[in-house]
């Protein structure tokens, strides 16, 4: 974690050292001549660089001796939550380009910063939580020479106003939430099978409890989900020699949200499939090479458990995953086959790569039966989704116009792009079975709603939603403040529901 501190002096230049200066188009060059010397102001004239956003222009110069790494940065206005997020990420990953050991970021000039009110600590916690995510790298399997050191230890940020640093320990936690998520996304499926997503939940949860709250961690063996008949996730599980483990992690907080009555409960079921090959409906190869990303929801929940619980948030708070392989073997469940849920509905299977709604079912029922006022999913679900809205936007499905109303303006707040898609009742037609309740795949088109209408089969009187982060949880092309690899999306928004109040 880096060490930020916010100063109104301006902090001693030193040598080693990066200085970041935010610039917005139609900046004044003579500023720069100023600054940094004329040269320096003709360089950047003859250069493309524009100071719009994206834009940087970084040079080195000598002070007292030594030389100070220096970026100029294009940013927009920063009023707009994922600039001031991107510009901590920007400067974080050219410290560490450089190899700057420290930042002075220099808000001092920077127009649209909030320096008082309810918006300062939110713009330094997304101004934190970009820097931390800037020095976020998956480098676990490199040898020692490959990997990225670690320089870059200290930010002091310059600003007219010291207020935003009562934001800045919540953007830490944010963002070391999302690297959590991240790091169960992108390790590989050798490593990051049921079981270690029910060893890492075990240390989160001893880890949250040493630092004094009421956590609890409660794991299901195989027959444990036999005796509570989750016949769909363990049908899934079966091609498997790895063990099947249902994690369910719980959170009750010292003080409820609306005070006084019991705190809300909130229940987050996330997709573990920690790889998916499609069983005996086997996918392609090509189609096969990312499947280690099938368990991003359940990290997406268990990241977000951490967080919230190290934010304190207001709400019982349980995150639950029915986490297994899709695998092919003698053991493996056919096409063909009938299956039972926990709530008793029958399924027949007509394509085994639809496996993520079944592991879903049994945790959504088991979820219903904690009786939460409010149940969330989230799988990376469908293909069809990706096909829907590209690889940057998850799919948000509800039939509860004010859930969907605080969870997109949370989306908004977060920068996280999200869309809505319907659950059109009609199209349930296509779930229908000869020999069973419901089958577990329909037609081809509109893959992303049937999958949503299947889920809502699961669902007993909850308020719900689902979103298919298919598209958004893996990254091929970096882009924001992602890398290549897992996003930790929806991590962020997850956080910011939980941290406003609910309608
Ligand atoms: N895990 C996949 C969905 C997926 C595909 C996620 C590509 C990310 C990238 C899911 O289990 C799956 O295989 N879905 C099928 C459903 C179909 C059989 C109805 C799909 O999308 O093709
Ligand atoms: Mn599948
Ligand atoms: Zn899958």
């Amino acid at each position: 974690m880096l060490d930020i501190e916010w100063t109104t002096e301006e902090p001693a230049a030193k040598a080693g050292q990066l200085l970041v200066v935010p610039l917005r188009d139609g900046h004044d060059p003579e500023a720069i001549a100023q600054r940094f010397g004329a040269a320096v102001r003709d360089a950047v004239e003859r250069s493309p660089f524009k100071a719009k956003p994206g834009d940087a222009f970084s040079f080195t110069r000598e002070l007292g001796g030594a030389l100070q790494h220096v970026m100029l940065v294009g940013t927009g206005a920063l009023t707009d939550s994922s600039a001031l997020r991107q510009l901590g990420h920007d400067a974080a990953r050219e410290a560490q380009r450089v190899g700057a050991g420290q930042i002075v970021l220099d808000l001092h000039g920077a127009h649209g910063l909030p320096a008082e009110g309810a918006d300062a600590p939110q713009a330094g916690s997304l101004l934190a939580q970009g820097l931390e995510l800037g020095t976020y790298a998956y480098d676990r399997f490199l040898s020692e020479p490959n990997r990225r050191p670690l320089t870059l230890a200290s930010v002091s940020v310059w600003g007219r106003s010291a207020a935003p640093a009562d934001g800045s320990g919540r953007g830490q936690i944010v963002a070391a939430a999302i690297a959590r998520a991240r790091d169960l996304g992108n390790g590989p499926p050798g490593l990051v099978t049921p079981t270690f997503l029910a060893q890492t939940a075990t240390e989160i949860a001893d880890s949250l409890r040493k630092a004094g709250h009421d956590v609890e961690l409660t794991i299901l063996e195989r027959e444990q989900c036999e005796e509570r008949g989750m016949g769909c996730y363990l049908g899934v599980a079966q091609g498997s020699d790895q063990p099947p483990k249902f994690i369910h992690l719980a959170y009750r907080p010292k003080a409820a949200a609306k005070g006084g009555d019991a705190p809300a409960r909130v229940c987050l079921v996330g997709k573990g499939v920690t790889f998916d090959s499609g069983g005996y409906s086997l996918k392609p190869a090509e189609g096969m090479l990312d499947m280690k990303l099938d368990m991003c929801g359940a990290a997406a929940v268990i990241g977000a458990f951490e967080g919230a619980v190290r934010l304190e948030v207001g709400y019982e708070l349980h995150a639950i995953v029915a986490a297994a392989e899709n695998l092919v073997s003698g053991k493996a469940y056919k096409l063909g086959d009938v299956l039972t849920a926990s709530n008793g509905k029958t399924v027949e299977i007509n394509n085994t790569d639809a496996e993520g709604r079944l592991t879903l079912a049994d945790a959504m029922v088991y979820a219903s039966k904690l009786e939460p006022e409010l149940m969330i999913d989230f799988a990376t679900l469908t293909g069809a989704c990706i096909i829907a809205l590209g690889p940057k936007i998850a799919g948000v499905m509800t039939r509860d116009e004010a859930l969907y109303s605080d969870w997109s303006a949370a989306a908004e707040r977060s920068g996280e792009p999200m869309w809505r898609l319907p659950l059109p009742e009609d199209l349930k037609e296509q779930l229908k079975s000869k020999v069973a309740d419901m089958r577990n795949t329909g037609e081809r088109w509109g893959g992303a709603l049937t999958a949503g209408l299947f889920l809502s089969e699961f669902n007993e009187g909850v308020r719900w939603m689902h979103l298919d982060i298919a598209g958004p949880a893996m990254v091929s092309k970096a882009y924001g403040v992602t890398t290549p690899g897992a996003s930790g999306v929806p991590v962020a928004t997850i956080l910011e529901l939980l941290t406003h109040p609910l309608s």
